[in-house]
């Protein structure tokens, strides 16, 4: 398989590139090279397959060309501007992730050989918020204007899907904890600091109470489904191409005794209470929990538990996080 990455060299993008050379293969297929696209050029990844790192923006068609050749058989499309960024500048917001995704379309495209396209959607993309459980059939009515670009997104997808120009699948990730490195311009940016700087041994802030729900995944369950994604029977899908994957619902209670599980009472300490009532706002309006009867007919893996998510991030991604924080 010929595999492109945009938005490569960010969190996500690094994570399933790594477990792409780790592995070499997916479900069974070789990974024959691999394209990391982004912004700056990402670094290096030793891999036992070709990989080229090209920078660039995934709103120019000469870029694209590059980054997605005429082998291309998948591309992971996660080059996105995020929540809280996307809401505090429109243009950018449409640019990226309305105009950059139709570019992503035209590339396809232009290809010999209709591509398996995966498409990072999000739980923003919904509204209902604190006390809802949203069935698969739930309409998509974004509070915000970065889930109402991933929507736009979505459908635009489904129908070069409907028109045999590619093969996509959208899933609309929940937010993904804990994410490494430093605090993002992502509203739920908080959900992960709540949990990552404890066990940093630094102090956080968090905006929102112990009974606010929240719908979680996990850095590595999201790599497992994009995995499952690339190699999967697209045909039961039809024309609906979005899915709500089997995540997590949990309260920030919960994440809580999480953290105290693994880094002590001294952690959970760590962590201050400061209102945030903007925060709070664009949060609250995301759905809290989903039911995903159909990923899970889909054979999209289950969940692990709120602790293990914890402790991976302490195998995964402490040490690293430790040294690119100079800790
Ligand atoms: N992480 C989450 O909690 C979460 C939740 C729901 C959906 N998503 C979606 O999943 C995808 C990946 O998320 P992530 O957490 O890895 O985000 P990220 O910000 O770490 O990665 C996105 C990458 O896109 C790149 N990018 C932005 N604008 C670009 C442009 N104009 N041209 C090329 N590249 C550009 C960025 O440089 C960045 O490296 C995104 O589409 C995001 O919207 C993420």
């Amino acid at each position: 398989m010929h595999i492109t990455i945009l938005g490569g060299g960010g969190f996500l993008g690094r994570k399933l590139a790594e477990r792409l050379a780790r592995d070499g293969a997916v479900g069974g297929h070789p990974v024959a090279s691999l394209t990391l696209f982004d912004l700056a050029v990402p670094p290096a990844l030793p891999a036992p397959f070709p990989v080229r790192c090209l920078g660039g923006d995934v709103t120019s068609a000469a870029a694209l060309a590059e980054a997605i050749p005429p082998e291309t058989n998948a591309v992971v499309h996660l080059a996105a501007v995020v929540s809280a960024a996307a809401e505090a500048d429109l243009d950018l917001g449409l640019k990226v992730n309305v105009q950059g995704t139709l570019a992503v379309l035209n590339a396809c495209r232009a290809l010999p050989k209709p591509p398996r396209v995966i498409f990072t959607s999000s739980v923003a993309s919904f509204g209902g918020g604190q006390h809802a459980n949203l069935a698969d059939e739930a309409r998509q009515v974004p509070g915000n204007s970065y889930g109402a670009q991933k929507a736009i997104g979505e459908l635009l997808l489904q129908d070069a899907t409907r028109r045999g120009l590619m093969d996509a699948i959208s899933i609309r990730l929940p937010t993904v904890v804990v994410r490494p490195g430093r605090p993002n311009k992502a509203a739920s940016s908080f959900f992960s600091g709540i949990l990552r700087e404890p066990l940093l041994g630094l102090e956080t802030e968090c905006p929102v109470g112990d009974d606010f729900r929240v719908w979680v995944c996990s850095p590595r369950r999201a790599v497992e489904w994009f995995l499952q994604m690339l190699v999967m029977d697209t045909l039961p899908l039809g024309y609906d191409r979005g899915v709500n994957p089997p995540g997590l619902c949990v309260t920030v209670g919960e994440m809580l005794a999480a953290l105290e599980a693994v880094g002590g009472p001294a952690a959970r300490a760590l962590v201050k209470r400061v209102p945030d009532p903007a925060v709070e706002a664009i949060v609250a309006g995301w759905p809290a929990s989903f039911t995903a009867e159909r990923a899970r007919q889909l054979g999209f893996s289950p969940h692990e538990s709120l602790e293990q998510v914890v402790r991976a991030f302490v195998a995964d991604d402490l040490a690293a996080t430790k040294a690119e924080r100079g800790l």
